[in-house]
């Protein structure tokens, strides 16, 4: 069973969080903390991961820290094990590792493609193929939530490999939705639009203006924080979404609501 405090709302089964040491990972998984939910930190830096997992501990829940790569799809079923075993029980899924793979379509190799479609699509999949038997187990009320983005909604000639793998992570979580409704599980996605963490921050640092471009698209008129976006992931999670399923929620703070005329 799982253990430490739980509001009302929120199941009490184990989450695992991956891409949990940064940004919008790490930010659910002390958001899931918060209201006492186990957590499991995955992350290719183990260190960090720790870190977080510290951090959740500190706001009193079990917190579990894995050094794992989600590309490697054939050693998922016994990190999954060994989450479910120290978490107690893992009935919460949410997928925020991810890649850009940024390059026009002209620059853009195979091991580019490969490794944005692995890391954002692939293990995605895989790891629901893992989670079905846990998920089964922890009952009607487990929940996944996968990280998209707007860029699954449109195009963007920069990418190619990027886009193409957030669409596809939509018609992942609906096929996911349709085939796991019957165990009471629920399965949705969050589109962000632009968030202030290390994915953005080369493009901020790089491209002259882009920051100011971005806001003045934006009706909210900045970029938003991880929180802003961890906080919908959270909600999605709950029992306050126990009707939302094969959904996306777009929190992009009003940017693909209006047309840049
Ligand atoms: N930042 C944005 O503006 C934005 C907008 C829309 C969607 N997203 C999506 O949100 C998700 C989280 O991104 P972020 O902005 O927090 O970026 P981030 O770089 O802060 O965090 C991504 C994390 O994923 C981890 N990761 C990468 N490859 C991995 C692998 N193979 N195995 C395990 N972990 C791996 C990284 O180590 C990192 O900790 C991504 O899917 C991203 O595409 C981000």
């Amino acid at each position: 069973m799982a253990t430490g405090p739980s509001r009302l709302g929120w199941p009490r089964t184990g989450v695992l969080v991956t891409g949990g040491a940064s940004g919008i990972g790490r930010a659910s998984a002390l958001a899931l903390a918060e209201v006492g939910r186990p957590v499991a930190v995955w992350d290719l830096d183990g260190d960090a991961a720790q870190a977080v997992a510290d951090e959740c501990r500190s706001l009193g829940v079990v917190a579990h820290a894995a050094c794992v790569d989600v590309a490697v799809t054939s050693g998922l079923s016994d990190h999954v094990a060994a989450t479910a075993g120290a978490l107690g029980s893992l009935g919460g899924f949410v997928h925020a590792a991810g890649v850009s793979g940024a390059a026009i379509v002209e620059d853009l190799d195979d091991a580019t493609w490969d490794a944005t479609l692995d890391v954002n699509l692939r293990a995605a999949a895989m790891l629901f193929r893992e989670l079905v038997t846990p998920f089964r187990a922890a009952g009607p009320g487990s929940a996944a939530v996968l990280v998209s983005s707007i860029e699954g909604h449109f195009g963007s000639a920069m990418l190619p490999a990027y886009c193409s793998s957030k669409a596809g992570v939509l018609g992942l979580m609906r096929s996911m939705a349709q085939h796991l409704a019957t165990d009471g599980v629920r399965v949705n996605a969050v589109c962000p639009g632009a968030v202030d963490t290390p994915m953005l921050a080369p493009a901020f640092d790089l491209l002259p203006g882009f920051r100011d471009q971005v806001e003045s698209r934006t009706p909210l008129g900045r970029v938003s924080t991880p929180d802003e976006i961890a906080r919908p992931i959270r909600f999605l999670l709950s029992d306050e979404a126990s009707f939302i399923t094969g959904a996306h929620l777009t929190v992009d703070g009003g940017m693909t609501a209006v047309t840049a005329i």
